[in-house]
């Protein structure tokens, strides 16, 4: 093996650091720390959105810097992401402004782009003591006290409830307003204090971020595995175990409920605040992950005609949920779409903005399915293909998550090579990794367009690569990192099966696409705009998954990371009350493609599973 020569490359203010191949642009490796740039004129070196700062390892500037910049900009580091190639160690300083949505939201909070407007809000206020000769009723005096800001509150026993806990004091409080009703009283000014968390329930793995509703800006993000994969590491597996297990719900339920709590709990942690001071959760995930969580009977969605239970969003109390959050908070579900489209799309979907451009565009939002969005002029189709797990490390035989150790990048040059994240010993494959690996096998003909292995007398190559393959079990597999490198002295390789299971989840994805466009009558050639969304989808190597034939032969500059477009949605639907209107929007009006039993979609997925599809 030979370790890739790799870079540290520090962004900043958010000190994060990705190892990249030298070659590799700014806009790249930035992706890679999960930091979107805008690219208005899609990465030509035109627009000079992309600019960053380098403060050190400043590469020399390209014929189109020259042009955007002045000499003393120059000077000072400055650069077009797009167009810069690393050569050395860098520390780059990544302007807010230069930023794609999903990072303003990220890193700088979401009052420039979008007016916040959270659910919940607070007043503070004095409310005069009831006397001998006045003796109105505490309620009837907060109204008085609130008559300005919200003439005709609604107002539920649970707030009368709290009323004479406070008010007797005759002191300064706060009201909690959720929406137009009073939720509840706190003594003193609490009105710095209002946190909210959006939630991210992948079938995987669940990610929560910590928000300052008074300012619109993220805290603190944790995540967890979701639990549930102990029960099944798909929808339909899940879906099965309710089927076949008395209480199956309850207990998944319970599981995803439990999760959410501990996230919560180590947000509070980092951030030093109280669940008390947390007073809404806003939950996006697939259909079925929705239901489970709100402890609705899904089992509908796996069968004929997989109908789901509820469409449009849900709002529920904390307490009901069992959410550990201030007990008058309240837990608001996203709308779905249909069984397999959930409200993990409707994220994607609101966070890319899809629904009002111009031009095609597709979103694929590759997790455990593979969801696809297409949306030309007034109409946006979807659809959900059974992708499997593969790319999120499931299923492959030392397949991992994109953690410490795991292969995220193989090329073949004149020796196989590999990088790990953070430059570990290699323990297993990520997703990146397999779809390199994959894509640079059938490139070399190591694999050939059926998807088989082939053996060291088959094909013409160097014999470097002949050596790596290793026969077992009947089948050949392919070693990228010998023992000898590997942590625990464990080889890294890729098996016959791993290579299948890559056919099998690209070749649904890509049958997907090819169904949307037909279902649209476009081609890929009309195709404006491509948004790959997810922790996968971010880091994926475009190259890489157009050789693979993942992708359609679409210009790179037409594809763009938007991160994980899921939880910024759920960030944009706890950030503002006018994001839940659109939710149900787009949740009526995205039209569900369903790809089982469709011949066509049959013929398209034989088709695109091989790797010559192209
Ligand atoms: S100059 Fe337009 S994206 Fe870089």
């Amino acid at each position: 093996m030979a370790d890739l020569q790799t870079l540290k490359i520090v962004f900043q203010p958010e000190g994060r650091t990705v190892y990249v191949l030298p070659e590799t642009t700014i806009i790249e490796a930035a992706a890679q720390a999960e930091i979107i740039l805008e690219t208005p004129c899609g990465g030509k070196g035109h627009c000079g959105k992309c600019r960053v700062k380098i403060a050190s390892g400043c590469p020399k500037p390209t014929e189109h810097d020259t042009k955007v910049f002045a000499a003393d900009e120059l000077a000072a580091g400055w650069r077009l992401a797009c167009q810069t190639k690393l050569q050395k160690n860098a520390v780059i300083e990544v302007p807010q402004d230069v930023r794609f949505f999903g990072q303003k939201i990220l890193v700088d909070g979401i009052a420039r782009k979008v007016d916040l407007d959270p659910s919940f809000r607070k007043i503070a206020v004095r409310v005069p003591q009831a006397t001998l000769d006045d003796q109105t009723c505490d309620l009837d005096r907060v109204r008085q006290v609130l008559k300005a800001a919200l003439p005709k509150p609604v107002v539920g026993l649970p707030f009368i409830r709290t009323l004479p806990f406070v008010l007797g004091t005759g002191d300064q409080c706060t009201l909690l307003l959720k929406n137009d009703e009073l939720a509840a009283v706190e003594k003193d000014d609490t009105t710095s204090v209002c946190y909210g968390v959006a939630v991210d329930i992948g079938t995987t793995s669940v990610v929560g971020t910590l928000m300052d509703l008074t300012a619109g800006t993220e805290i603190a993000t944790a995540s967890r595995m979701n639990p549930q994969v102990s029960r099944g590491d798909d929808v339909i597996s899940r879906l099965t175990h309710i089927t076949e297990n008395a209480g199956g719900l309850s207990e998944l339920h319970g599981l995803i409920v439990g999760c959410i709590n501990d996230i919560i709990a180590e947000l509070c942690e980092t951030a030093e605040i109280a669940g008390d001071d947390i007073y809404e959760v806003c939950t996006v995930g697939n259909t079925t992950m929705n239901h489970i969580f709100l402890n609705v009977d899904p089992r509908g969605i796996g069968q004929s005609p997989f109908a789901a239970v509820v469409r449009e969003g849900v709002n529920i109390t904390a307490a009901e949920m069992g959410i550990r959050i201030n007990r008058a908070g309240n837990v608001y579900a996203s709308p779905n779409i249909a069984g397999f489209v959930g409200g993990d799309t409707v994220g994607v979907i609101l966070a890319t903005g899809m629904m009002h451009g111009s031009g095609v565009r597709l979103a694929i939002d590759i997790g455990t399915n593979g969801e696809l969005v297409l949306a030309a002029q007034d109409r946006v189709v979807s659809c959900s293909t059974a992708a499997g797990p593969a790319f999120e490390g499931a299923r492959i035989r030392q397949g991992m998550r994109a953690a410490q150790g795991a292969i995220d990048k193989v090329i073949f040059n004149d020796s196989v090579e590999v990088t790990t994240i953070g430059n570990a010993p290699a323990r297993g494959i990520c997703g990146t990794g397999l779809i390199d690996s994959v894509a640079e096998m059938v490139r070399t003909g190591i694999v050939d367009y059926t998807g088989r292995i082939l053996d060291p007398a088959e094909f013409d190559a160097p014999d470097f690569l002949k050596q790596r393959i290793v026969s077992r079990d009947g089948s050949n597999g392919f070693v990228l990192v010998p023992a000898d490198k590997a942590y625990g002295n464990r080889a890294v390789s890729l098996t016959q099966r791993d290579v299948r299971e890559v056919q099998l989840a690209k070749g649904a994805i890509r049958a997907g696409i090819e169904i949307l466009l037909k279902e649209m009558g476009l081609s890929s050639g009309d195709i404006d705009e491509v948004y790959l969304a997810g922790a996968f989808g971010n880091f994926i190597r475009r190259s890489m998954a157009k050789r693979l034939g993942l992708l359609p032969g679409i210009a790179s500059e037409k594809i763009k990371f938007v991160g994980n477009a899921a939880g910024t949605g759920a960030k944009m639907l706890l950030a503002a009350r006018k994001f839940r209107e659109e939710a149900e929007i787009i949740s009526r009006n995205v039209r569900y493609v369903e790809l089982g039993g469709r011949p066509d979609f049959q013929e398209q997925f034989m088709m695109s599973m091989l790797f010559d599809a192209e």
